[in-house]
């Protein structure tokens, strides 16, 4: 039997549960691959912690680079996250003749150009199906299963503690700092949540979906990025009253040989579903070409389901079975956020007079925007009120110009707040 020894980096929560996995599926995964997967060593810093797995005598070592350098290791699994030392963990790996595995997907997404173009010179393999959506195979998805499609469109939850924020707020009107504790409890926030909650990490993981489906190099810096953290209870109600869900969906389509890739909270129409989409799970839609609408379902983190994953890389690569390489040289342009067009709804707290709506119409009028629908809530002789209105298709561009003017209307009390929406014209 062919035997595959593999290293792990990073013994925290991906790397416990692929240890985990690795363990107790060897006998399952040699029976499926005729592969013995041996987990030759674990490199982690910290060799005290207590973990749920005791690992044989001799496997956990504290210094990484025992893992890199030993010459009987095919595959070194990195799961320390973060850009530094991980990048010159797996590009020394790479050096040293090793496929690599990482669920990284800020390192991919900021510098993975390098670290592709290193393993194609070396004719070596990345895997990263960890690195998106937690468990569920969307690498695979995207570079095999639907390889026969040009790509049109991918919408995305793919965050899991955002996401598991936002459901909390909706469904139990817990506050938004309760819900990001309780998900840093059950290990699903990065170290730095801020990463989480500014949308910096769907950027991430769309910037390398995106790559994927339009074979365009990894280009994080252009992608249009913005979190949750202004998103309020007001709004999450007012989204349902309009019979929408808000979420933070990471998009990246392409319209007239242009791209476009961002992340910010979307309101979708609550029959979507999508929009049911619920927790630390995950979706992506995909639609391609020939396929159509596809959608992928799953948790999008955690230590169990992400080594699911990471393992997965452990056998195609132990298979050899020729995974279509990454090629990321086409050249298309991202579109600015400013050139997009959207549907969008807006909350402005206003003035209760006579007048006040007509004013902000005008100004919609002036700047090709139509209106949908409208709410005013409550009655106030002297405050303001929220008014809530909900647009047609517009360019981005004339929103934040008609904004700049209505911000500076006298009956407008506060900065206005706006949302994209996504989902059929009504
Ligand atoms: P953790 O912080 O739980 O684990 C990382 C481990 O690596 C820690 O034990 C850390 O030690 C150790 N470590 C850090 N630097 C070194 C080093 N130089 N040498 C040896 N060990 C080191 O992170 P996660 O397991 O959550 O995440 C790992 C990667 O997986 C990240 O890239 C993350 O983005 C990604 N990921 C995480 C998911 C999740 O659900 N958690 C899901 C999908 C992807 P110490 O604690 O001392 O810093
Ligand atoms: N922090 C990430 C999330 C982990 O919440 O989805 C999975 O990538």
């Amino acid at each position: 039997m062919r035997e595959i020894k593999v290293g792990i980096i990073g013994f925290g929560t991906v790397g416990t549960g692929t240890a985990k996995i690795l363990i107790s599926q060897r006998e399952l995964i040699k029976k499926r691959t005729g592969i013995d997967i041996i987990l030759k060593r674990v490199a982690d810093r910290d060799l005290e912690r207590p973990r749920e797995i005791n690992l044989p005598k001799g496997v956990l070592v504290q210094d990484a680079w025992e893992v890199i350098r030993d010459p009987e290791i095919d595959i070194v699994i990195e799961l320390v996250g973060g850009i530094h030392p991980a990048k010159d963990f797996i590009m020394e790996a790479l050096k040293n003749n090793k496929h690599v595995i990482t669920a990284n997907k800020a390192l991919l997404a900021e510098e993975g150009n390098d670290i592709f173009n290193l393993a194609k010179q070396k004719r070596l393999q990345v895997g990263f199906e960890a690195s998106v959506g937690g468990g569920i195979p969307i690498i695979k998805v995207m570079r095999e299963g639907l390889v026969a499609n040009k790509m049109l469109a991918i919408y995305g939850i793919i965050n899991g503690t955002t996401n598991y924020i936002l459901t909390k707020m909706t469904d139990e009107g817990i506050d938004f700092q309760d819900a990001l504790r309780e998900a840093q409890n059950l290990g699903y926030a990065e170290a730095d949540p801020t990463l989480d909650i500014e949308g910096i990490d769907s950027a991430h993981k769309i910037t390398i979906l995106a790559s994927l489906a339009y074979g365009i190099p990894l280009n994080f810096k252009k992608v249009y990025c913005e979190g949750i953290t202004k998103i309020t209870a007001q709004d999450i109600a007012f989204a349902r009253e309009f019979g929408y869900r808000i979420k933070l969906l990471a998009i990246a389509k392409i319209l007239n040989g242009e791209i476009e890739i961002r992340v910010h909270p979307t309101m979708i129409p609550e029959n979507y579903l999508i929009a049911k989409v619920d927790g630390v799970f995950n979706a992506i839609y995909v639609e391609g070409d020939n396929v159509g609408a596809t959608l992928y379902y799953g948790r999008g983190a955690g230590s169990l389901p992400t080594g699911s994953a990471v393992v997965a890389d452990v056998v195609d690569i132990a298979k050899g079975n020729g995974l279509i390489p990454i090629d990321f040289s086409e050249k298309l342009s991202i579109k600015p956020v400013e050139e997009i067009e959207s549907m969008y709804y807006f909350r402005f707290t206003a003035l209760d007079r006579p007048g006040v709506l007509s004013k902000i119409s005008g100004v919609f009028g002036e700047n090709n925007i139509s209106i949908a629908s409208v709410i005013q809530k409550g009655r106030s002789k002297a405050g303001a009120v929220p008014l809530v209105i909900l647009t047609h298709r517009a360019k981005e561009k004339d929103v934040l110009r008609a904004l700049q003017t209505i911000d500076k209307l006298p009956v407008v009390a506060a900065k206005s707040v706006f949302i994209r929406v996504e989902g059929q014209e009504s």
